[in-house]
């Protein structure tokens, strides 16, 4: 790609422009597909990511964004083991493979089954073999319960329908192919197992409609919620990957304030050593050289933004930075569509999420814009003079973010030695993150819309590789009357 920025983007954000309409071609917008990259090999449907800051993202956040379609990154200011039961926590949410279904012995009594299912509130078990074989012997459902009730002290495996006469599926089966099975044979259940008869899993019809009534969810291939998260780039940021990849996290950000530094290259290089292909993603840059040389190493995803922040002090204090559409525009004119852009940062209104797509990014990260919500950690306080609702939101280099990652006051002092570029303020309490979010997707989808396109991609498509036609770059005057209301 060309690496020189058009003049039009130089030392622009989001406020110096707008969009020329194009005529419209759909119907209603409702029909508009927001599905985007996050990174080379994860797509979501909702192009929105919760920042990795201990004011925003833990596994209530990380949940609800991924429910919803979008993603997010949880915080790495906490010990491995907290950061890392936060993804068991979100992995074990709105799963249709049970991992480990309820099983009892072929050999057992009808009456101890019952028991099981009546206080697991379930409607069969499977049969294993022997005591804990894990071997499957087939399943008890409870018509079969029903049917042994007069005998009591009859075993299971007259009851149950054996294994031979089951349809089963294999371990790492897709939701569509399950459905498919269950359908063709009128089946509400679908035990999973491995070539050797070994028990791997089981599904439910029931938990999958489930998990079919929010189909644009961000979802593994076993139907399990996507799960981002935070390492960073020294002392034990391998421990904490490992553990991270061990609770089953689907992709990693190493997340640094200069990422265009020798301390990521090394990161990059020992994380693709001891993790191989794992999905990896980087930042922060804010430059084409920055982009160039996250993507020459191989990463799947760049963050872009140094200092658009409203936690952040980098510009203020240090004078570093670039404008965050320009940076957004340079990263695109560097790495094209070969990895995803984030541009993360500075997002102020729904119609900057779309302007930073449209010039190159594939998805936002905000702190910002979800840090009042239910989901953010952190309590809901009311102003006692206004009766207003608040939340803190502080930037993770603030003195208090600091203090809260610290293991003890030596740290702090040894921390604190450094001035902070993050601050701490006040925002709005703002409700579920859900309300935000299909605010969010209904103004992409309109803006979508007025771009004379039927889907995000494509708008981004068209206008990311002819911006001087489509966009119009505003005035003081026309700012005021586009803004000031
Ligand atoms: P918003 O605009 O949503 O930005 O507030 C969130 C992003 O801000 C970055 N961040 C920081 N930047 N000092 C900084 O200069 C900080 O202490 C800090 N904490 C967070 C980060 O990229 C986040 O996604």
């Amino acid at each position: 790609m060309n690496h020189e920025i058009e003049k039009i983007f130089v030392s622009t954000t989001f406020d110096d422009f707008l969009v020329r309409p194009q005529r419209g071609v759909v119907e209603t917008r409702k029909e508009v597909d927001l599905t985007m990259p996050l990174s080379r090999n994860i797509q979501i449907s909702l192009p929105l990511v919760a920042a990795n800051m201990d004011t925003v993202t833990e596994g209530e956040m990380m949940k609800a964004m991924s429910l919803e379609g979008a993603f997010a990154f949880l915080h790495r200011n906490c010990p491995i083991e907290k950061q890392a039961s936060m993804v068991g926590y979100v992995k074990r949410q709105h799963s249709f493979v049970i991992e480990n279904p309820l099983k009892i012995h072929a050999e057992a009594a009808i009456a101890e089954a019952q028991s099981i299912t009546e206080s697991h509130k379930i409607s069969g078990l499977l049969v294993e073999t022997a005591p804990g074989s894990g071997a499957l012997a087939g399943i008890l459902s409870n018509r079969d319960m029903r049917n042994g009730t007069g005998f009591p002290s009859s075993k299971v495996k007259e009851f149950m329908t054996a294994s031979d006469k089951l349809i089963t599926g294999y371990p790492d089966i897709d939701m569509e192919e399950a459905e498919k099975i269950m359908r063709e044979n009128k089946i509400e259940k679908l035990p999973l197992v491995h070539e050797n008869g070994q028990i791997a899993g089981l599904i439910t019809m029931k938990d999958l409609r489930m998990a079919q009534q929010k189909p644009y969810s961000s979802k593994d291939k076993k139907g399990k919620l996507l799960v981002g998260a935070a390492i960073g780039a020294t002392g034990d940021y391998l421990e904490r990957a490992y553990e991270l990849i061990e609770a089953g996290v689907d992709c990693i950000a190493i997340d640094i304030a200069h990422g265009h530094s020798a301390v990521m290259e090394t990161a990059v290089k020992n994380f693709r050593a001891r993790f191989g292909g794992f999905e990896l993603v980087c930042g922060n840059v804010a430059t084409a050289e920055g982009a160039k040389f996250l993507l020459d190493l191989g990463v799947d995803g760049i963050k872009v933004g140094i200092g658009p922040g409203r936690g952040c002090r980098t510009r203020l204090e240090t004078g570093f930075g670039v404008p965050q559409l320009q940076a957004v525009r340079e990263a695109y004119l560097a790495v094209g569509d070969e990895i995803p852009i984030i541009a993360d940062a500075g997002i102020n209104y729904d119609k900057d999420i779309f302007l930073a797509v449209v010039c190159g990014a594939s998805t936002i990260m905000s702190g910002g814009i979800f840090s009042g919500t239910d989901e953010s950690p952190g309590q809901i306080m009311e102003d006692p003079s206004t009766g207003q609702k608040f939340k803190f939101y502080r930037g993770m280099t603030s003195p208090e973010a600091i203090i809260a990652g610290s293991f003890d006051e030596n740290e702090i002092l040894e921390k604190l030695s450094t001035p902070a570029e993050g601050q701490s303020k006040k925002v709005p309490y703002t409700g579920p993150v859900a309300n935000i979010l299909r605010r969010v997707r209904g103004h992409l989808q309109s803006a979508v819309s007025y771009s004379g396109e039927k889907t995000l991609a494509d708008a981004r498509a068209k206008i990311a590789r002819e911006p001087m036609k489509y966009l119009v770059r505003l005035t003081r005057a026309s700012r005021k009357e586009s803004f000031e209301r």
